[in-house]
């Protein structure tokens, strides 16, 4: 099954694709994490992307459908985050899941636009793994360090209060208009993205009994 977690900048897609990865046999692919890889290799696909990136705006749908084909050319348990985010690629996403005779259900995390500016700004990131944490609400045990890799945590350069502001505007305009696309479609779920990060969890998990464990869950 394929998993699309659609929802605003800040509404916790990465944490939650993190957890369930973790637990489920459910591959997280970012497109973020993705482009911010081509970036720090500066592939020509990373240098087009930066300048959108930095400036809060999506990339051009041409450079990520292209990137998403290739990443999801042997997909079949994937959990999809940040992509698609547009119609267009939403359309360019379907007909490549039905040349595969493959389905997605939509996850969509429901959040009040009020709590995304602090969670953005207190966010602390892995950039080797993109693992996320919190200053209030899912602190690393030592501050600026990963738990698990003891590395040092990063604050992405788009987590500036003006552009976050820019990348909020673009979902609102792009990305939003997909939660009643993939509701026509009978293929969206809801979770309420406000509660605590355990709790948004065990939301996810519920709403998904198809999900197999890996093994080693919590
Ligand atoms: P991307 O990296 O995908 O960023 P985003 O969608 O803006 O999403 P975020 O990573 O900011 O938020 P999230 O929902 O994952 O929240 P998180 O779990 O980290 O994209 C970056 C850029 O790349 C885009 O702006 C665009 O330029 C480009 N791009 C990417 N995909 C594209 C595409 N398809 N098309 C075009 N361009 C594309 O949580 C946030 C914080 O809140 C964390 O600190 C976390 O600890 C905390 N938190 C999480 N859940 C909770 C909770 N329940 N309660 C309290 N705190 C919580």
């Amino acid at each position: 099954m394929i998993l699309i977690f659609l929802g605003p900048p800040g509404a916790g897609k990465g944490t939650q694709a993190k957890i369930i990865e973790e637990r489920f046999a459910h591959r997280q692919i970012s497109t973020g994490d993705l482009l911010r890889a081509h970036r720090a290799n500066k592939t020509a696909l990373g240098l087009e992307a930066q300048s959108y990136m930095d400036a809060g705006k999506l990339v051009p749908d041409d450079l990520i459908i292209r990137m998403m084909e290739h990443e999801l050319a042997n997909a079949k348990d994937v959990i999809v985050d940040g992509f698609p985010r547009t119609v267009a690629q939403a359309e360019a996403f379907d007909a490549l899941l039905a040349a595969k005779q493959l389905s997605a259900k939509a996850v969509v995390f429901d959040v009040d636009q009020n709590v995304l500016m602090a969670r953005l700004t207190g966010r602390w990131t892995n950039p080797r793994n993109g693992r996320v944490y919190h200053t209030i609400f899912n602190p690393p045990r030592v501050p600026g360090i990963d738990d698990e890799d003891g590395g040092e945590l990063i604050q992405r350069p788009d987590d500036k209060a003006e552009t976050i502001e820019k990348r909020l505007r673009e979902y609102e305009e792009k990305t939003a208009p997909l939660i009643a696309y993939y509701g026509r479609a009978g293929n969206a779920i809801h979770v309420n993205a406000l509660a605590d990060i355990a709790v948004v969890t065990d939301e996810v998990v519920k709403a998904l009994p198809g999900l197999a464990p890996t093994g080693h869950a919590a």
